[in-house]
C-alpha cells in the first residue's frame, strides 16, 4: 500500500462507516461479501491500549484476508503510543491507518481524545505528522464538522492535509448535534473546494442513491447506521431481498462472529444484529425474545429455520405467528 491508496481507488469511494460494537471483523466480512468493492475500517481502538498492552486489544484489530483493503482506525493523544500503534497495525497488514478526531463519547472527550482535538489544533496535526512520517501506509483522520459549528472546518482540514493525511472524511454533524439531526454536507462541500487530498462525507445515509445523491463534489461516502440488520444496503442490485435469499448470509454472519469470538462473546454479541434483521418481518415479535437469548450456533440455526419456514407459508396458515 501507498500514500496514494486513496487517490487511486475507483470513484466514489463507499464504505462501512466504523462502530464500536458493529464493525468487527465479522460484519465488515458480511458487507464485504454483499459488495467486495466497499472499503471498510475497523471500529476505534486505543493507541494507549495498543502501546501498553497489545495483547488483550488484538482481538479488537483481528481481520479475515477476504477484508481486504481493511483500514484500522486508533484513537488517543499522545505521539508515542500513537507511532507504536501505527508500527503494530502495520505489521499486522492493514492497508491504511485512520485516526479517530471525532467521537462524542464521554469517556472519550473527557480524557481530550477523539473530537476533543478539534479543540486543540496543535496536537491533531502533531499526531498526524508523527503517525504520517513513521508509517508506508495511507493515513485518514474522521471527524466532524466541527464542535458547535463548521468554522473551524477548512483550516482543520487543510492542517491536516499539510501534517500529512491523505484522505479525510467528514462525518456532517457537530459534537453538539446527535445521530439523529439530519447532517449537512454543505460545509463539507466548501471544505473539498480547498483541498487536495479525497474527502468523504457521511452522516444519515439511508442508501447507495441516497449517498450518491449526496456525494456533491465528494469522492465518497460511509455508511453507518443504516446497514444494522440490512447489509444487502450495499448490493449492487437494487431489488428487495427475501428472508429466504438473505438467510446464508445471516448464518455466515453468526459463524463468522463465534469463530472469531467465541461462544459466549460471540453469540451475546450477534443478539442484536440477529433482532435487526429480523426487525421489518411482520412476524418479528414472536421471535424476538428466543433471538436475544441464543447461547449457541445451533439454536441460531434452528431459529432462523423456523423464520424462513414462515416465510415461506401463507399468513392464513399461522396466524398467531404472523401477529404483529
Ligand atoms: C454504535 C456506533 C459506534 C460508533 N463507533 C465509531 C467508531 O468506533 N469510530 C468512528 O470514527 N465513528 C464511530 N461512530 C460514528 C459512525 O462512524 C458514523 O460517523 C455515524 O454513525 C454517522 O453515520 P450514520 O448516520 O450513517 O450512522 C459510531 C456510531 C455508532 C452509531
Amino acid at each position: 500500500m501507498n500514500k496514494e491508496f486513496w487517490k487511486n481507488l475507483p470513484k466514489p469511494i463507499i464504505g462501512l462507516a466504523p462502530m464500536d460494537g458493529y464493525s468487527d471483523s465479522a460484519f465488515r466480512r458480511v458487507c464485504k461479501h454483499v459488495n467486495p468493492a466497499i472499503i471498510t475500517l475497523t471500529e476505534f481502538t486505543s493507541a494507549d491500549g495498543l502501546h501498553h498492552n497489545a495483547q488483550t486489544l488484538l482481538k479488537k484489530l483481528y481481520f479475515h484476508p477476504d477484508e481486504q483493503p481493511v483500514i484500522a482506525q486508533i484513537f488517543g493523544k499522545n505521539v508515542d503510543t500513537f507511532i507504536t500503534a501505527t508500527k503494530l497495525c502495520e505489521d499486522l497488514g492493514f492497508s491504511g491507518i485512520d485516526l479517530n478526531m471525532g467521537c462524542p463519547s464521554k469517556k472519550v472527550v473527557q480524557s481530550e481524545h477523539g473530537v476533543a482535538l478539534r479543540k486543540n489544533h496543535d496536537l491533531a496535526f502533531q499526531l498526524i505528522e508523527a503517525v504520517a512520517s513513521n508509517t508506508k501506509l495511507p493515513v485518514s483522520v474522521k471527524t466532524r464538522l466541527g464542535w458547535c459549528d463548521s468554522s473551524d472546518l477548512i483550516p482543520f482540514a487543510q492542517g491536516a492535509q499539510n501534517a500529512g493525511a491523505n484522505m479525510i472524511c467528514i462525518h456532517a454533524r457537530t459534537y453538539q448535534e446527535p445521530y439523529n439531526v439530519p447532517a449537512q454536507f454543505e460545509p463539507v462541500y466548501d471544505m473539498k473546494r480547498h483541498l487536495a487530498i479525497p474527502v468523504l462525507g457521511n452522516g444519515g445515509i439511508t442508501s447507495i442513491s441516497d449517498g450518491l445523491e449526496k456525494l456533491g463534489n465528494l469522492d465518497g461516502f460511509l455508511i453507518g447506521q443504516a446497514t444494522f440488520g440490512n447489509p444487502w444496503i450495499f448490493s449492487q442490485d437494487p431489488a428487495p431481498k427475501s428472508f429466504v435469499e438473505k438467510l446464508p448470509l445471516i448464518q455466515n454472519h453468526a459463524q463468522w462472529l463465534i469463530e472469531h469470538k467465541g461462544l459466549a462473546v460471540g453469540t451475546r454479541e450477534i443478539r442484536k444484529h440477529l433482532l435487526a434483521y429480523i426487525k421489518h418481518f411482520q412476524y418479528a415479535k414472536h421471535y424476538r425474545s428466543q433471538l436475544s437469548q441464543v447461547q449457541s450456533l445451533e439454536e441460531i440455526q434452528n431459529i432462523l429455520a423456523e423464520i424462513r419456514n414462515c416465510t415461506m407459508i401463507e399468513p392464513s396458515a399461522n396466524p398467531e405467528i404472523f401477529k404483529k
